[in-house]
């Protein structure tokens, strides 16, 4: 499995990401209606990150197991003030192989399941969340449209953003290469004299292909939707163990 970008493995980035992604998080406000929804008890969120949707979850009387191979953002996820009520476990969705979850429902959000490149990465990964499953249980992801072709919007120019300590950072993205269907793009973020900086490689999936993964995996697909916050981008895939 590929390793997980400096943006989110780097402590000195890890613990910037709330900051650059916003307090509301009003993207992650679908999973908890599909948690709802589906009377889901025992949740896994894969890819969790800094644990913003996690710790919502649990908070909404979840069992909660937030996964991620980012150990620098699973620090920054402990370090919460309501972090005791989830399970951290650090790795990729394969380090739930051997652990009879059973769970009712496994969500990856903010788009994890573009980080996995490889064909074999992606398999690796849906073979594993339909393992963690009860049969029945459900699975809810993101995945932005290729056609939409959103990158095309992703440049920043050197902007100031002021931290939470005060200090201000300059931040600044570029798209260094379009090749359907991968888009890569370099961050970089400047405070003082330090220079952070981060590549990503995304996989962009048609409908269409997500759907034939799902179903030569166990899944059925029950149901497609728009993503609420960003109409027309992303499609957010709600499965259900076969
Ligand atoms: C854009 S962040 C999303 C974090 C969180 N889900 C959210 O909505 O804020 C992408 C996350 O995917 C994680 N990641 C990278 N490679 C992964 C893999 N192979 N399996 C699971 N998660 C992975 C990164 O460490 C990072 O935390």
């Amino acid at each position: 499995m590929r390793e997980p970008d400096a943006a989110f493995a780097d402590p000195r980035q890890a613990v910037l990401y709330d900051t650059f992604n916003g307090d509301d998080r009003s993207d992650l406000d679908a999973y908890l209606a599909i948690a709802g929804e589906v009377g889901a008890r025992r949740v896994i969120d894969i890819g969790c990150g800094t644990g913003v949707l996690a710790i919502r979850l649990a908070g909404a009387g979840c069992s909660v197991l937030g996964v991620d191979p980012a150990e620098a953002s699973l620090a920054v996820a402990r370090a919460k003030p309501r972090a005791g009520l989830v399970t951290w476990l650090h790795g990729d969705a394969t380090a739930l192989l051997g652990r009879n979850e059973a769970a009712d429902l496994a969500v990856m959000t903010g788009n994890v399941a573009q980080v996995f490149v490889a064909d074999e990465d992606w398999a690796a990964t849906l073979s594993a969340v339909r393992a963690a499953l009860r049969p029945g249980g459900w699975f809810a992801f993101e995945t932005r449209r290729p056609e939409v072709r959103d990158w095309e919007s992703w440049d920043v120019a050197p902007t100031p953003v002021t931290l939470p300590d005060g200090r201000t950072a300059v931040v600044t993205r570029t798209v260094t290469d379009v090749s359907p269907p991968l888009v890569t793009f370099e961050g970089s973020t400047t405070i003082g004299d330090e220079v952070l900086r981060s590549t990503s490689t995304l996989r962009f999936r048609e409908r269409q292909e997500v759907e034939r993964d799902l179903l030569a995996h166990g899944f059925t697909v029950p149901d497609i939707r728009d993503a609420p916050d960003r109409p027309g981008k992303e499609h957010v895939f709600l499965t259900q163990r076969q």
